[in-house]
């Protein structure tokens, strides 16, 4: 069993903390007060942390975290209300994007609530260990809007089209029990801090064949020509949807009811 690692290299991001050790990167939403939601500016610095750490030799392996009690609570709703945004320019989609071109092994150590994108992401990760208490949220259609990341592909891939509609349209939490149950989670975590564990299992994989784990991440992707996948063509049509939606009455009228604390009121809106 080994210990907590001792990080030896750290280069600080405004709001992503990124430490580097033993050839495991951790990359940890360092927004705790807003219980990580993430903001232009951090969807922009964790995209740049992921290219740099798929480009960087001294990386075998990355491992994502939350600050604080929470994973990520999704998108900053200030920033939906105030960026105008066009898909070309959604720094979501960016994220969500180099999310399914990464090429080493992602590790997801889901340490509390994880809202959104939040929640979206772990679809891209390779392995997703969770807290007990982690809860994942899929409140898009509460906000007026529709799936993003892929998941409106990828769940119904593990759960069948069904139990998809009922997690989307009602956006209740899904315990991380739940979310193993259904092949989302690898392992939920009791007693043993969730980092701990990842940062073992991260360990495990910085001695393997780095060709044979990036080799084996692309054929499970389907990244392999002729094997294709279209995840990244239902991300780009989500993202169409979603940033329509994002303008329109419902979900202004969704993010409004969350900053005003009372329940929406959708009546007479599409
Ligand atoms: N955007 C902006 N601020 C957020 C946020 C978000 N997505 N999620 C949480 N916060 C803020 C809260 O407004 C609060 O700020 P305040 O202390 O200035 O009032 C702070 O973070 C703590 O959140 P709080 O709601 O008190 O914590 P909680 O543990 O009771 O609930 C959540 C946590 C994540 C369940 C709840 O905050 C929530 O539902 N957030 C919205 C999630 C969401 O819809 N995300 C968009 C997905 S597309």
């Amino acid at each position: 069993m080994m210990g907590f690692v001792i990080f030896v290299e750290t280069r600080k991001y405004a709001m992503i903390n990124a430490s580097l050790c033993d050839e495991i990167l951790v990359l940890e939403f360092a927004r705790p007060e807003k219980k990580n939601a993430f903001t232009v500016a951090m969807y922009t610095e964790l995209s740049q942390a992921l290219e740099a750490a798929d480009q960087n030799p001294a990386v075998k392996v990355i491992v994502l975290h939350g600050a604080g009690d929470a994973f990520s609570a999704g998108n900053d709703l200030h920033d939906f209300l105030a960026v105008d945004r066009t898909i070309e320019a959604s720094p979501g989609i960016k994220l969500l994007r180099t999310f399914s071109r990464l090429e080493k092994p992602l590790i997801a150590a889901v340490n509390g609530i994880a809202v959104g994108i939040g929640a979206t992401l772990l679809f891209h990760c390779d392995l997703v260990y969770a807290q007990s208490s982690a809860r994942l949220i899929f409140p898009f259609v509460p906000l007026g809007l529709v799936p993003e990341g892929a998941s409106s592909l990828l769940l119904p891939q593990l759960v069948g089209h069904q139990m998809a509609s009922e997690i989307f349209f009602f956006g209740e939490p899904v315990s991380a029990q739940a979310a193993h149950t259904m092949g989302l989670v690898n392992k939920v975590l009791t007693d043993t801090p969730v980092l701990e564990f990842a940062l073992e299992q991260a360990a495990r994989i910085t001695h393997m064949s780095t060709g044979s784990i990036r080799h084996t991440k692309a054929l499970l992707k389907s990244r392999v020509a002729p094997l294709k996948s279209d995840v990244h063509d239902r991300i780009e049509a989500e993202g169409v949807i979603f940033n329509d939606r994002l303008k329109g009455p419902a979900a202004q009228e969704a993010i409004a009811a969350f900053m005003g604390k009372r329940a929406p009121n959708f009546t007479g809106m599409d």
